[in-house]
């Protein structure tokens, strides 16, 4: 990969891809800035270098076409006011607006463009559109982590036409989690939850080969549970993976990895029932009940195998953590990893909101910026927009 301390930055334009795929709420406000904060090291280190920059993001999913709720615009002010200058936005990434837009700044100036993804021609790695794209450029940096699982145009297309390198982001994403599977210091951990097996089964089976230890929490759980002849009251299962879910328990024992799986767990007739919450073991789950949160024998148990970790992985939570009842077993857990002294990773949606609602991403090592990326990199995936940065 090139270096982007010895690329030629002075007097030039460089577009960088950024994830500023911020969380919103219904009145459009910012709920969580992380992705523009991660950025930034990048874009200061630019600007100080007098080139023009350029920040190409996608916002959402839009269907392929413009759509004022899906607009970057929002974006102009925070990201204003956290590089101290004043963001030029183009309301298109392509084309004239654009090129008119990079016209009004300086050397060190910032442009923000619209939405990739108001293009089809983005999510189709459109050739075409990968060349626009590219058009106003002399270099290309991918500071998008969080998108580089994805084989977008602005993301792996723009690459072929530009001398394109990895952002600082990109950079420190890689090497902690690529790091952390190839060369950890053990016992190495993984701590696995979230809903759905089948977004975890890759994971799981890649990890097998490098984890001493597993620790399965979450809904996912059950799968493992009822793949064992445990009835799991109404709890969420995937039935039709119950199949490969026995046979990652079975592969796992042959490899010697030890595997712990929720013992007891929080149950309750729905959601929405907290009130009426209640302790059980696994094999006494009621069947008008479901599994809503790890128990705290789970919890004790894994925090054992947490405490004597020299590395933890951690990704997906233990439970439907956004209902504070349900949230114990997570946030136990947030706090044992940040306790433990091992060296930490925490990536995924709701575990990395967990992490920040309790004020400890500075107690882990690596809060990851993806979701989905940092999910394909724990299953061995080599991501699109990191290859093609060679
Ligand atoms: C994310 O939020 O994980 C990234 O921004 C990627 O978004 P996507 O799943 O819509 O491609």
């Amino acid at each position: 990969m090139r270096d982007l301390h010895s690329a030629p930055l002075a007097g030039s334009v460089v577009l960088v891809r950024a994830d500023l795929n911020v969380p919103t709420a219904e009145d459009g406000s910012i709920l969580d800035d992380t992705r523009l904060r991660a950025v930034a090291p990048t874009l200061d280190f630019l600007r100080a270098r007098a080139a023009a920059v350029v920040v190409f993001s996608h916002f959402k999913r839009p269907s392929g076409r413009p759509d004022p709720k899906m607009s970057l615009r929002l974006l102009v002010e925070p990201l204003s006011a956290m590089c101290g200058c004043q963001v030029e936005f183009a309301a298109d990434c392509v084309g004239p607006e654009l090129g008119a837009a990079i016209g009004r700044v300086r050397p060190g100036g910032l442009v923000l463009a619209e939405n990739v993804r108001f293009h089809a021609g983005e999510t189709a790695n459109d050739p075409e559109f990968a060349r626009a794209l590219a058009a106003p450029g002399d270099l290309f940096v991918n500071d998008a982590f969080g998108a580089c699982h994805r084989h977008h145009a602005s993301v792996v297309g723009i690459a072929g036409h530009l001398p394109a390198y990895p952002g600082f982001l990109v950079q420190s994403e890689v090497a902690a989690l690529s790091g952390a599977l190839q060369s950890p210091r053990r016992p190495l951990v993984a701590v696995i939850g979230g809903a759905k097996i089948s977004t975890k089964l890759g994971v799981l089976e890649n990890l097998l080969d490098r984890v001493d230890s597993l620790l399965i929490g979450g809904a996912m759980a059950g799968n493992f549970l009822a793949a064992r002849g445990i009835d799991v009251g109404l709890s969420l299962l995937e039935r039709q993976m119950l199949g490969q879910t026995a046979a990652v328990a079975a592969a796992a024992e042959a490899k010697g990895v030890d595997i712990l799986v929720t013992e007891d767990a929080v149950v309750a007739t729905d959601p929405g029932n907290a009130a009426r919450a209640s302790r059980v073991d696994v094999d006494s789950i009621p069947n008008n009940q479901m599994m809503l949160d790890i128990g705290p024998r789970t919890v004790a148990r894994f925090t054992e195998r947490i405490t004597g970790a020299g590395s933890v992985i951690w990704n997906g939570p233990m439970g439907m953590s956004e209902v504070p009842t349900f949230a114990a077993g997570t946030n136990a857990l947030a706090r044992a990893i940040a306790e433990s002294g091992a060296y930490s990773i925490v990536g995924g949606g709701d575990s990395v909101a967990a992490v920040m609602a309790l004020g400890l991403a500075d107690r882990f090592d690596h809060v990851s910026t993806g979701g989905g990326a940092s999910l394909e990199m724990l299953e061995g995936k080599i991501l699109p927009g990191v290859a093609i940065l060679g």
